[in-house]
């Protein structure tokens, strides 16, 4: 069933649990999160990012609309959410066309910056009763740098109390050692200091770059503040694995792609979401 985000924090906060997320890039994947929580009985998150929209993959009002319809197919708890944006005209856009959580990414700006652009978006989503993600300090991307491992870049705690007041975001991002798309070599979490960013502040904290992270590390994270994990790679990789078997196939009939990849796919998400305490 449908679910406002802010409610599936507040879950994950009251039983100090996680809900995973998964970035979505067509119906397929949209309907297989929706199936993989029924199946796992634990609640979920789905997200768009918005390079999805501008390269024209799927509108934002279309993801959103399918994305409700799907999640009021099932009887589990499934929320809807935009994924990493930094472009204030496309976060009202997403508003205005249905995406009720948003992520205010301005991580790679200035401190004073950040606040400022972050507290525009979230006046602005208060206004439509949207919830907002910020992030603070910057979980980069793992192809580009090895940066990920560096304390310099971690997000730091004495700045976390002032940004959560200042900006009113319903969310945070922060870094401690994980970082997007697949790693170079292994992250080592920081789990000392993510304790530290979890005693500044009561908002629940989100993990960016749950692909290649072990079980044990999301354990110890989740159990220290760590409310969401946004996971994209993999999933995208199985997805894409999966829709390149099909049409390698000799006969393949097109209008059953669904039926080849969609329950894969529910397996995969249903697996996952065993890392989800939360009991429904
Ligand atoms: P990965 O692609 O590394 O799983 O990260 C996803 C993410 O954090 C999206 O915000």
């Amino acid at each position: 069933m449908y679910t406002r985000v802010r409610d599936l924090l507040a879950l994950g906060k009251k039983n100090n649990a996680c809900i995973l997320a998964f970035d979505c890039a067509d119906v397929n994947m949209i309907r297989s999160v929706c199936y993989g929580a029924q199946k796992a009985r634990k609640p979920v998150i789905m997200m768009l990012h918005p390079t999805a929209t501008l390269k024209n993959v799927l509108p934002f009002s279309v993801f959103a609309h399918t994305a409700k319809y799907f999640a009021n197919q099932v009887d589990v708890p499934v929320g809807l959410h935009l994924d990493h944006c930094s472009d204030f005209d496309e976060i009202c856009r997403a508003i205005h066309d249905g995406f009720d959580s948003v992520m205010a990414d301005g991580s790679i700006l200035p401190f004073e910056e950040n606040v400022a652009f972050t507290s525009k978006v979230v006046e602005v989503a208060k206004n439509f009763d949207v919830d907002v993600e910020g992030e603070l300090g910057h979980v980069g991307t793992a192809a580009e740098s090895d940066e990920y491992s560096k304390k310099e870049m971690f997000t730091k705690p004495s700045e976390v109390t002032e940004f959560t007041a200042r900006t009113g975001v319903t969310s945070l991002a922060v870094s401690f050692g994980s970082a997007h798309g697949l790693y170079k070599y292994p992250p080592k979490l920081d789990i000392d200091h993510l304790k530290e960013l979890q005693a500044a502040t009561d908002t629940p904290l989100v993990l960016h770059g749950g692909t290649g992270i072990d079980d044990d590390q999301l354990k110890a994270a989740f159990a220290n503040g760590i409310n969401k994990i946004n996971i994209g790679t993999e999933f995208y990789m199985l997805n894409t694995r999966l829709n390149k078997e099909f049409y390698a196939q000799e006969d393949f009939v097109p209008y059953t792609y669904p039926d080849y990849i969609v329950p894969v796919l529910t397996d995969y998400i249903a697996r996952r979401l065993e890392l989800c305490t939360v009991t429904l």
